[in-house]
């Protein structure tokens, strides 16, 4: 029997996660530990949140007595680590809540973790699940390996960065059992219409603006979620402690040709004209200290833990688009209340731009 602690697993990826963990693995007991933020929805776990191995506690990562608590009353074996601030745009507005979140955060449970394993003959493992971001932008043509030097351009990188240095540190001065992954891009089911795929298919749908930053030519390197959850599944039973892999989809799109590919699905699902929604295409003024390119060699992965993804991006892409289109209670859910406060603030200054 094992006991894990998967924190923000009532967000996108985690809701993945814990679902993964919760299936599989009958024989472990799954605690969520979840603050519940805007983008925390328990609905994203509604068909499992009867099983008998699956346990949720709300709670906030940064309140060390709450840390402490949980990690003294339960005696976890291992923990996967992904409530954070996520999105860049509301790190530019409000860096803050990030620095406490990701950074403390990440700090109260390290420092839990620690008092609690040390003097433990047991095997354990702090599995921290970090970002692409951290490396910067792949601006020279590479990818980024796990040895490409940290260049963080947004608050939420620079956040990310420093948790994955203090879990690094953690490890190398007290010996805390810690592996990193970094993973590029995630898209599918669930994940908050603030990010770019979710946010456009909402829009198309309701004939809203889609706002382009900059001239659209950003790359992202695209992996869908569940095959993001099943490389955490694989390095939290296989990896070597002390580690970091890269994970990654060998999926780049430039924005734009992204975005075509989207409205292309998008209104052929909707039954509307072939290109109909290409008009609410708007460019914008860029995201500061936007990056151009992300992309990861995943090749330590591959080779070392033999993970590779299994969902090809077609299939992936319209899986994705048609969740959105038939759980339009979901999306209205989410998007109603103070999501609109942050929609106004973010694109209602931005300046119109002609490409
Ligand atoms: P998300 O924003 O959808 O979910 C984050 C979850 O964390 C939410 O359920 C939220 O309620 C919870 N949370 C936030 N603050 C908390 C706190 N103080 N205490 C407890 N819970 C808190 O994020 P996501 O996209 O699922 O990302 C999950 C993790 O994966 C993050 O660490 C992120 O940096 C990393 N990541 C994301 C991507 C991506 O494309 N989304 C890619 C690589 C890595
Ligand atoms: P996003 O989904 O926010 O992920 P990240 O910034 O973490 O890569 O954005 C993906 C890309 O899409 C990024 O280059 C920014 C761009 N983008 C837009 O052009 N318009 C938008 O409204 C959003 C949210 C993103």
């Amino acid at each position: 029997m094992k006991k894990i602690l998967i924190t923000g697993g009532a967000g996108f990826i985690g809701s993945h996660v814990v679902r993964l963990f919760v299936d599989k693995y009958p024989d472990y007991d799954i605690y969520n530990l979840d603050k519940l933020t805007y983008c925390g929805n328990l609905e994203n776990l509604a068909d499992i949140e009867n099983k008998p191995n699956y346990h949720f506690i709300k709670g906030d990562i940064v309140d060390t007595e709450v840390v402490n608590m949980i990690f003294e009353k339960h005696q976890f074996d291992g923990v996967v680590h992904l409530a954070a601030e996520s999105h860049v745009d509301r790190s530019i507005l409000n860096p803050m809540e990030f620095i406490n979140t990701n950074i403390l955060g990440t700090v109260n449970l390290l420092a839990a973790a620690r008092h609690c394993w040390q003097n433990s003959n047991q095997k354990h493992l702090f599995y921290h699940i970090s970002t692409d971001e951290v490396y910067g932008s792949a601006d020279n043509g590479s990818a980024f390996t796990e040895k490409t030097p940290y260049n963080p351009h947004s608050p939420y990188s620079a956040s990310k960065a420093c948790s994955d240095h203090f879990v690094r540190v953690y490890h190398d001065t007290y010996g805390l059992p810690t592996i990193i992954t970094n993973c590029s891009n995630n898209y599918g089911p669930n994940q908050f219409p603030e990010k770019l795929i979710p946010l456009f298919i909402h829009n198309i749908k309701n004939k809203k603006p889609l706002p382009v930053y900059g001239k659209g030519i950003n790359v992202r390197d695209w992996l869908y979620v569940e095959d993001h959850a099943s490389a955490i599944d694989t390095v939290f039973h296989h990896g070597s402690i002390g580690e970091t892999y890269n994970i990654g989809g060998n999926n780049e799109w430039k924005n734009i040709d992204l975005i075509h590919n989207l409205i292309k699905i998008t209104d052929c699902l909707l039954s509307r004209p072939e290109g109909d929604s290409l008009s609410l295409i708007t460019y914008v003024a860029d995201r500061a200290g936007h990056d151009l390119r992300y992309a990861i060699d995943a090749s330590k992965i591959r080779k070392e833990l033999g993970w590779e993804p299994k969902i090809k991006f077609s299939e992936g892409f319209e899986k994705t688009v048609k969740w959105y289109l038939a759980n339009e209670q979901w999306l209205n859910n989410v998007t109603t209340g103070i999501y609109q406060d942050y929609y106004k603030l973010n694109y209602e200054n931005r300046d119109k731009t002609e490409q």
